[in-house]
């Protein structure tokens, strides 16, 4: 099972970025705790970040059947895009995978523009504010999904 963890915009500052909100983990050691993860639950992992928007969309196409993707499930922090890309939600929901959302923080428990969710509705679930813990509860929900769809 290959599982494809996307991260979006400002998410490559995660140390030093707002440490009160998002922790002091770095990217980079939160995708070699989540290898770890993977390991025992016998799945492998690509990770892409970006801060772009349509990079972003054309990460979550290639990873489709149809473009031969190789990928079996999506962990999706969209950062701030998840409030308002509709055009993420519509890559999410054309390409047939399971997408589960992820955040650090509590997205309900902020400014009120973050309580909105644009991508939601076309994702598995959303996992929100357990810091970067937020992204192995992802990981095991997307392997789930996965086994889920298989049965
Ligand atoms: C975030 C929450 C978003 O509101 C914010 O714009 C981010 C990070 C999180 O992981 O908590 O960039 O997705």
């Amino acid at each position: 099972m290959n599982i494809l963890i996307i991260n979006g915009p400002n998410l490559n500052l995660l140390g030093e970025r707002e440490p009160g909100y998002y922790g002091s983990d770095t990217l980079a050691s939160i995708n070699a705790g989540l290898e770890e993860e993977a390991k025992k639950l016998g799945a492998t992992l690509e990770f892409y970040q970006s801060n772009h928007e349509g990079a972003i969309i054309d990460r979550l196409h290639a990873a489709r059947k149809n473009a031969n993707g190789n990928i079996d499930a999506i962990v999706l922090n969209a950062g701030a895009y998840t409030h308002y890309s509709y055009a993420i939600r519509d890559a999410i929901a054309a390409i047939k995978l399971p997408v589960v959302e992820v955040h650090l923080s509590n997205i309900h428990a902020r400014d009120a523009f973050r309580e909105t969710s644009v991508i939601a509705p076309v994702c598995v679930g959303q996992i929100s504010g357990f810091g970067s813990y937020s992204y192995t509860l992802g990981l095991y929900a997307a392997v789930n999904a996965v086994n889920k769809t298989a049965k």
